[in-house]
Parts: structure tokens; C-alpha cells; sequence
């Protein structure tokens, strides 16, 4: 089977399309032939090594964490799921989805109603579940909260605008000029324009920022928190670190890091909205998986609006 994988860390050109032997299942585990796999930020950040800590030294690694395809192959123990169904799966850093096949504990697969087209499921996961924990896990959304998007045009900002929208909220997004129309076309109640606006200008006060776009902390965006409001962090930086190790010390929760967790019941909140039509899913580009060099190098320069997928 044909796979991308890295041999070491560092630029686009470390991606190599190789053949690599089909994957058996193990032990309650799962064989699925790939349809799409998504390309996040995370996996340019895993190939750059800035995730070490988590994905260790050891070479060959297939990088990817979500895709949706067929399940080819069950193994000892998988009661429910049989050959053929159509999934969704989302997995850990340390082995991937660039591959034609992959194996994953049947803990980390969902079924995807057959209507469902395989590019929308690769929304589910690392945008949609991250948005929807943030939301509501961490940022405990009640109707008629103020949410603030700062990246509102990106992956993890469509989703963020559109399920804060259906949980209630009165949403506001930050994107650029050539983005404006598309945020409101999201449901965004208020647009801001950080070409020509500061959002540290504003007066406007919210329960929760979510902070896509990775420029706010809480040094410079306090004062836009509610009395009860809160940062979402979802980058890990050096201040980040420094302000959650500060805030903790005194006890008043004012900025959260939320890293996406597999939780099914979560996973299928998303993927029912999405089938319901309430959560619309947007794809940026579809590149072949042979061409995952070109699908990075256009992730990292951060203007994609939705998601990019890799055809296997
Ligand atoms: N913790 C987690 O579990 C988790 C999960 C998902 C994502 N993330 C992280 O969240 C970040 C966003 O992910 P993503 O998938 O949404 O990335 P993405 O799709 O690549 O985001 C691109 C978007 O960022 C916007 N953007 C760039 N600079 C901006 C700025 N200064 N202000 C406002 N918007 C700006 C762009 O909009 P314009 O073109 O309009 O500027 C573009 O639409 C990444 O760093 C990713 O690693 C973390």
C-alpha cells in the first residue's frame, strides 16, 4: 500500500510516498481503507518535531490523525463493526492516517450514516469535537453567552462559529477583509476585521474567547473577558504556559489550554449535527495523497478556509 512518512523531523521535503506493507488488525483493532484523511496544523507541527515530547525518535512514522474510509479487516475481539461499514476514525500523534490503509483500536472509530460523504466526516474530529469541548466541556456554553472567534474562517473557527450558534450563543468573529462575507454566511452576529480593526479595541465584553488564531492571552485580552469569562487556548506557547501556572496559583480560572480528547458521545454529538444539516462542513482543498508535500506547505501558510484532505 502506498503511505507518506517521515524518516526524520523537519521541513515539507522530509515527506516521502512510499510503499509500506497493508496493516493486519490486532486485538480489537480495525484495518480501514482510507477515503480521505484531513491535514491539520497539528501534523506540520508533529513533522517539524515541536511535538518530540509526545512522538518520540523512533523512524518511520506515518503522520495523520483523522480520516474517514471502509472498514477492510476486523480483528479477535471487535463485536461492532463488521467489513464494509463506512467510518470515521480519529487517532493519537505517534502513528497516522496518510496511508492508504491504517489500524486503530475500535475504540477510536465511529460509524458514519451511509448518506454522509466521506470529505464532511473528516470535519468531525480535530474541528468539530475540538470546538464542541471547548465550548462546552471548558467554556461550560449557556445560551445567551457571548463567544468570541478570534480565527473564525479557518478549521477549528467554522466550527467553533456555527456550534456556538446552535448552543445559543451571541457569536463574533475575527477574520480578515476577504473573509468578512463568509463569517456572517456562518452565523456570526458580529464580524471584526482584523486587517482594519484591533480587537483589543473593542468595548465588548465575553464569556468566552476562543483563540484559533493563537495571539491572545490573557495579558493583552483580559479585559475583554466577562466577569465569568474565559480564554481558550489551543496552542501551547511558552506564555500560555506561564499564565496557566499563574492563574492556578490564585485560584480564578481566567485561561484554559484544551487539547481534543476522543470521547464517542462527543464525536457523535458532532457527526449528528452534521448529518442533520444543522453543522455545515467546508473543504478548502483536496489534494491526492501523493501530493501531501504541496497540502502542507499550503496548511502552513494559514489561510485555508476549512478544511484540507488528502484523497487515498
Ligand atoms: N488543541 C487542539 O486540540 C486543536 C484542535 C484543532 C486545532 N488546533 C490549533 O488551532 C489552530 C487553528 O487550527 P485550524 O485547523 O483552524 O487552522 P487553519 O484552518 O489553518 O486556520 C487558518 C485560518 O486562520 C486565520 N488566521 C490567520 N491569521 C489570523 C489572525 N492573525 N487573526 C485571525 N485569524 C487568522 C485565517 O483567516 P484569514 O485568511 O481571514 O486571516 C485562516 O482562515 C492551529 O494552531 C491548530 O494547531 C488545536
Amino acid at each position: 500500500m502506498r503511505s507518506i512518512i517521515i524518516n526524520k523531523y523537519g521541513g515539507p521535503e522530509v515527506l516521502e510516498y512510499v510503499e509500506m506493507p497493508k496493516p493486519v488488525a490486532g486485538r480489537g483493532e480495525l484495518v480501514i481503507k482510507t477515503k480521505f484523511a484531513a491535514v491539520n496544523p497539528a501534523d506540520w507541527k508533529v513533522r517539524q518535531g515541536n511535538l518530540k515530547i509526545i512522538t518520540g525518535r523512533k523512524f518511520p512514522k506515518t503522520l495523520g490523525i483523522e480520516a474517514s474510509g471502509i472498514i477492510d479487516s476486523v480483528g479477535e475481539g471487535v463485536s461492532s463493526f463488521v467489513p464494509g461499514q463506512h467510518v470515521f476514525a480519529a487517532k493519537d500523534y505517534t502513528t497516522g492516517t496518510y496511508s492508504e490503509y491504517f489500524k486503530i483500536s475500535e475504540k477510536n472509530v465511529l460509524l458514519l450514516p451511509e448518506s454522509m460523504p466521506f470529505e464532511d466526516a473528516a470535519s468531525i474530529a480535530v474541528t468539530g469535537v475540538t470546538a464542541y469541548q471547548c465550548l462546552l466541556r471548558h467554556g461550560g456554553i449557556e445560551e445567551g453567552m457571548n463567544v468570541l472567534v478570534n480565527g473564525a474562517s479557518g478549521g477549528l473557527g467554522i466550527m467553533s462559529v456555527q456550534i456556538a450558534k446552535i448552543l445559543g450563543a451571541t457569536v463574533s468573529g475575527v477574520c480578515s477583509s476577504k473573509n468578512v462575507e463568509f463569517v456572517k454566511s456562518l452565523g456570526a452576529d458580529t464580524i471584526i476585521d482584523y486587517t482594519k480593526e484591533n480587537i483589543l479595541d473593542s468595548e465588548s465584553r465575553f464569556d468566552i474567547i476562543i483563540d484559533s488564531a493563537g495571539n491572545l492571552n490573557l495579558k493583552n485580552a483580559k479585559k475583554l473577558l466577562s466577569k465569568r469569562g474565559i480564554i481558550i487556548k489551543v496552542n501551547i506557547s511558552m506564555q500560555t504556559i506561564r499564565e496557566l501556572v499563574f492563574t492556578s496559583k490564585f485560584s480564578s480560572k481566567k485561561i484554559k489550554l484544551v487539547l481534543m480528547r476522543v470521547i464517542k458521545e462527543d464525536f457523535q454529538w458532532v457527526r449528528d449535527q452534521i448529518a442533520m444539516g444543522n453543522l455545515k462542513v467546508y473543504i478548502d482543498t483536496v489534494f491526492d495523497l501523493k501530493d501531501c508535500k504541496k497540502a502542507h506547505e499550503y496548511s502552513e501558510t494559514l489561510r485555508a478556509k476549512g478544511k484540507i484532505l488528502l484523497k487515498a
